[in-house]
């Protein structure tokens, strides 16, 4: 068996890699959470298909791997953006489930990268902090502060829904850091039904955001 952990874009089809879309064509099973499967919707017209939540996922992956073991099947688990951004709590699960030998990572375009380009910023040159995180994001909170005090452009995928735009401000602000010192620009659906919300971060407006976000602070 093999299995493909596939990058499959922000959700534009067009940002799907000619490569992603070969191998995903190939694939025998293909299981993932519906969003990201919604995205290659048109590449997987008559095939097994199996869709899973963060209740059923450890079952279904478990089912697909007693059925496959022993056989050149080909499984394909897309997943949103890249697999190597903001995915290593399930991408490290899989390996464990299927064994690493099995698992083959396909790189896809990150939301990070989509928002870089539309903020017109360096990757190397920003400090990128995922949030989209189980657990306690204190470390990942003085990674911010310390990367706003040194002036640095921060890129941030919040956690939906308890550090979202008016907490991460809150909290700065709770931290001695400047608002008034950098702009905001809030992404929202990079790649589909795009909006941006641009302010100085003291002046973010308060509304309902998406939790497809990624905000890119910058000093002024
Ligand atoms: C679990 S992380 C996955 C990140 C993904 N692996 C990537 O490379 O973009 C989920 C978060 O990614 C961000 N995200 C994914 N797609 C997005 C989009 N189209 N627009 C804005 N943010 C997006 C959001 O912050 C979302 O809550």
């Amino acid at each position: 068996m093999k299995i493909y952990l596939i990058g499959v874009g922000p959700g534009d089809p067009d940002y799907i890699t000619e490569r992603a879309r070969k191998i995903i064509k190939s694939a025998d099973i293909v299981v993932g959470y519906r969003y990201t499967i919604n995205t290659i919707k048109d590449l997987i017209i008559n095939k097994d298909v199996r869709y899973v939540t963060l209740k059923t996922q450890e079952e279904i992956y478990s089912n697909v791997l007693k059925e496959i073991k022993d056989s050149e099947k080909i499984c394909v688990i897309p997943f949103t953006g890249d697999s190597c951004f903001s995915e290593s709590e399930i991408v490290d699960r899989l390996r464990e489930i299927f064994g690493d030998k099995n698992i083959i990572i396909e790189p896809g375009i990150s939301s990070i990268q989509v928002a870089a380009a539309r903020a017109k910023v360096a990757l190397d040159k920003c400090k990128i902090i995922t949030f989209h995180i189980t657990g306690n994001i204190d470390k990942e909170k003085e990674e911010l502060i310390y990367a706003l005090k040194k002036r640095k452009t921060v890129i941030i995928l919040p956690r939906p829904w308890d550090f979202m735009p008016k907490h991460i401000v809150e909290f700065l602000k709770d931290n001695k850091i400047e608002l008034k010192e950098f702009d905001a620009e809030i992404y929202e659906r990079l790649t589909h039904n795009e909006e941006l919300t641009y302010a100085r971060l003291d002046e973010i407006p308060e509304k309902e955001y998406s939790d497809l976000i990624v905000i890119v602070i910058k000093p002024r």
